[in-house]
């Protein structure tokens, strides 16, 4: 099973950026992990990190007849991106959505996802956790 992995806007900033939300581990140090345990349970990754909207959406459209999945932590874009959410919709693959903290515990205009409704699952507030339990979603829906 392919999977893409998208990164939204700031998060090459991990480990700088407000580590007490965020955590101190830098977006290499997780890409790497998450490239181990996907290899672990047989999943091809590729992982595409962007600020951009337009290049976010680029490459959601550019995976298509490649993944099979998508996990994407939209960052910022999760709030607002009608673009963004239509490009996942469009994909016409399981999608997860991910976020490192919990933003249905945060300011008032995080608790609003437009992405969420174009998801199969979502997993917050459990720092790379959230990632990982998305790889682990992603293995489980192979074997269905
Ligand atoms: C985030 C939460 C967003 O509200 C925020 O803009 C981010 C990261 C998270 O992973 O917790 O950049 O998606």
């Amino acid at each position: 099973m392919n999977v893409l992995v998208i990164h939204g806007p700031n998060l090459h900033m991990l480990g700088r950026r407000k580590p007490e939300i965020y955590g101190k581990g830098t977006l290499p140090e997780l890409n790497a992990e998450i490239r181990e345990r996907a290899a672990a349970s047989g999943l091809k990754v590729r992982i595409f990190q962007s600020n951009c909207e337009g290049r976010i959406v680029d490459a959601i459209t550019a995976a298509s007849g490649w993944a099979d999945a998508l996990i994407i932590n939209p960052a910022a874009y999760t709030h607002y991106s009608y673009a963004i959410r239509d490009a996942v919709e469009a994909l016409d693959v399981p999608a997860v959505e991910v976020h490192l903290s919990d933003i249905s515990k945060r300011e008032p205009f995080r608790r609003v996802s437009v992405i969420r409704p174009v998801c199969r699952a979502r997993f917050k507030g459990e720092g790379w956790r959230s990632y990982f339990k998305a790889l682990d979603f992603c293995a489980a829906l192979e074997k269905e």
